[in-house]
């Protein structure tokens, strides 16, 4: 990526980024599984106070390095340049992530086809129908898998990305209206004040160590945060950005849309009587619940309310792609063509395994401590990768780069004091937190 953005044009490919399957399909389900508000009060309070400091962060190395991630943790280094290159390496951990995210844009595309056709009667029908796709159909979840995996690719080496941002100007507002519209239309069930009560009212005993580290992941993975993702797309900021502004937009627009779908998708879950903690499935069993009893409306709502998910979703896949292809590409020379082979069959083997660890008859040859290949991948890359790649950053930024010339980059846009704040952030608060996080969880779980 040599061209430079538009003002505008940043801010559409981050919120794009940001924006994707982790708001409506991740963050309902982790805060199923963990138990409801305590886990949301954690999450939101990561993203105020941890995440939108690092995002800051990944959009000064991004801005300021000018490059791949490895160049630019190499020349913004003011000592050890050497070694912090490596910090770049972050830029293959999306390569991981989108390799189970592509199965579950999968499982979205098929539920595009099933909106035309018969959707289940009740919640135990959309639930055995979930569960034979997931852990039963593998041609069936290797046919889907190959279209997102083949939508993305072709997107991103086609360079149509400014094609799919135009698309996405309607399509993310058709998914915001999507959501609000049928939250208003949950306010008169009885399961709205339970879904309220269930995010709202934080109940800490449910607060084990792995929600805390849970809920610190999830609010990296939402935001795209430490893989060099937001980093790779501030490269191209043009020069009098207000990346202030820009960042906070994003990270407000992703936690609205976020919140909205959580309480959107549990007053369903609750009417319908759902088990909220009932994992990766709560959307595609609460939802085609939902539209079977819509009539024709709910075939239509639900074909848009999918579609519009795919490609928010593909906004998501393409910017996982590009940090390890832009590294390839600038640092190693290849061609893009080239990268993206190399990329692309990684990301497809990987992502082959990760669909066939959920297969029944297949799971005990790919799961280690009775965790599948598709649940590690998850895990890894949230509660560790991402967290440590954040880390670096947040160290990075905090006391590796010249103090002076973030002042005169950032300063403009947010003064002396809120930088001032920002600083210490870095420094102290954001690393202690992190590591208390995961050392919390490492010993005491
Ligand atoms: N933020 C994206 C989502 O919520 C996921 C993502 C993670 C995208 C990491 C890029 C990098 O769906």
């Amino acid at each position: 990526m040599t061209k430079r953005f538009s003002h505008v044009g940043f801010i559409l490919a981050a919120a794009g980024s940001a924006v994707g399957l982790g708001n409506v399909w991740k963050f309902p389900y982790m805060t199923g599984a963990n138990g409801g508000g305590a886990f949301v009060l954690v999450y939101i309070f990561a993203i105020l106070f941890v995440g939108v400091s690092i995002f800051l962060a990944e959009v000064t190395i991004g801005r300021m390095g000018r490059g791949d991630s490895v160049s630019s943790f190499r020349d913004l280094a003011t000592k050890h340049k050497g070694l912090w290159k490596y910090a770049g390496f972050i830029s293959f951990t999306p390569l991981l992530i989108v390799s189970f995210y592509a199965v579950v844009m999968g499982w979205l595309i098929k539920y595009v086809v099933v909106s035309f056709g018969s959707l289940p009667e009740n919640a135990k029908a959309a639930g055995s129908m979930f569960g034979a796709l997931v852990s039963g159909s593998v041609g069936e979840q290797i046919l889907y898998f190959t279209i997102a995996f083949f939508a993305v690719f072709y997107i991103v080496s086609h360079g149509i990305i400014k094609g799919i941002e135009k698309a996405n100007v309607i399509l993310m507002p058709l998914l915001f209206i999507i959501l609000v519209g049928l939250m208003i239309y949950a306010m008169q069930l009885d399961g709205f004040s339970k879904a309220v009560g269930f995010l709202f009212v934080p109940d800490f005993s449910k607060l084990q160590p792995s929600s805390l580290l849970a809920a610190l992941g999830q609010a990296f993975f939402t935001l795209s945060l430490g893989v060099g993702t937001i980093m790779t797309y501030a490269s191209s900021l043009p020069e009098n950005n207000n990346l202030f502004r820009s960042s906070l937009m994003v990270a407000f627009l992703d936690t609205i849309i976020a919140l909205i779908a959580g309480i959107m998708i549990f007053s369903f879950t609750f009417h319908f009587g759902i088990d909220p903690s009932g994992g990766p499935g709560l959307i595609f069993q609460t939802m085609p619940t939902l539209f079977g009893k819509l009539g024709l409306t709910g075939h239509i709502i639900s074909t848009l309310f999918f579609i519009a998910l795919v490609f928010a979703g593909v906004t998501s896949a393409i910017s996982m792609i590009e940090p390890a292809t832009s590294y390839m590409e600038n640092y190693l020379n290849f061609t893009r063509k080239k990268a993206l082979y190399v990329i692309g069959a990684f990301v497809y083997i990987v992502g082959v395994l990760a669909l066939c660890s959920n297969i029944k008859d297949f799971n005990p040859y790919l799961s280690v401590a009775s965790m599948g290949f598709f649940d590690i991948l998850d895990f890894i890359t949230s509660s560790i990768l991402m967290p440590i790649g954040g880390l670096l950053i947040t160290i990075f930024v905090g006391y590796v780069m010249d103090k002076d010339k973030l002042k005169e980059l950032f300063v403009p846009f947010m003064g002396e004091r809120i930088f001032s704040i920002w600083m210490v952030f870095l420094r102290y608060f954001i690393p202690v937190i992190i590591l208390v996080i995961m050392l919390n969880k490492l010993f005491f779980d």
